[in-house]
């Protein structure tokens, strides 16, 4: 598993040029891209800014001298290398395995390119049939959104951090992991309609934000496909 995480997080940082702004996005695979990055900085002198969608990838990034920049001094991002839980062929996504679905989302939908790093098992024919889908609520709204949600066909279930605390975002926001039976047949509908209700912050659907996907393999190579 981790030859492939590396493989692709490792092949993903070609993409970042001279001069870039770019997001850094967040999780065990992208883990690979910043230690790439980190390396073509010593090496080729490279000067980038990074804007990181977590607190945790902003530590990572900072401990290997990783230039950063904070998301209100950049208007546009060049390139954003993220992982996914789930991918389709579409390249339509669900995100927020490891919670940082907002901020993903915001760099994202400020990123002139957006390359997902993958091991080979979270490219699927159908969203939302093996991983929960992540939605991200105030705490004060939450028993509000399970309603909506039960009417909707979901089951959600609260994500905990231990036995008795509910996991907190970087945003001070719950998540509510969703299954809806059969999976997500329109992706870009359920977005519209989830994100329409009160008490939800961002939802884990990303549709028409991703650009290049990487796949990485355990022989060590990387396939790279371009969205359609
Ligand atoms: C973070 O909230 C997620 O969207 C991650 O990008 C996603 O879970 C991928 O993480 P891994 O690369 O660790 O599987």
């Amino acid at each position: 598993m981790s030859q492939s995480k590396e493989a692709a997080g490792r092949r993903a940082a070609e993409f970042i040029e001279d001069g870039m702004t770019v997001g850094l996005g967040t999780g065990s695979t992208v883990y690979f891209t910043l230690v790439a990055l980190a390396e073509r900085i010593a090496k080729e002198n490279l000067a980038i800014r990074g804007v990181p969608t977590s607190i945790d990838t902003e530590v990572k990034a900072r401990d290997m001298g990783i230039p950063l920049v904070a998301l209100a001094d950049v208007a546009q991002i060049d390139v954003t290398i993220d992982g996914a839980d789930e991918i389709d062929g579409e390249f339509q996504m669900i995100k927020g395995g490891g919670g940082a679905l907002l901020r993903e989302k915001v760099v994202a939908s400020l990123s002139t390119r957006e390359v997902i790093v993958v091991h080979p098992s979270k490219v699927v024919e159908r969203l939302g049939e093996g991983f929960l889908l992540p939605v991200e609520v105030v705490p004060f709204a939450r028993p509000v959104v399970v309603h909506h949600l039960k009417q909707l066909g979901g089951t959600a279930s609260i994500r905990m951090r231990s036995e008795k605390e509910p996991f907190l975002t970087d945003n001070g926001n719950e998540i509510l992991d969703c299954r809806f039976d059969g999976g997500i047949p329109n992706a870009r509908e359920l977005d519209r309609t989830l994100n329409g209700i009160p008490g939800v912050v961002e939802n884990g659907l990303f549709v028409g934000l991703a650009h290049v996907l990487v796949i990485g393999h355990e022989d060590g190579s990387a396939e790279v496909r371009e969205r359609g």
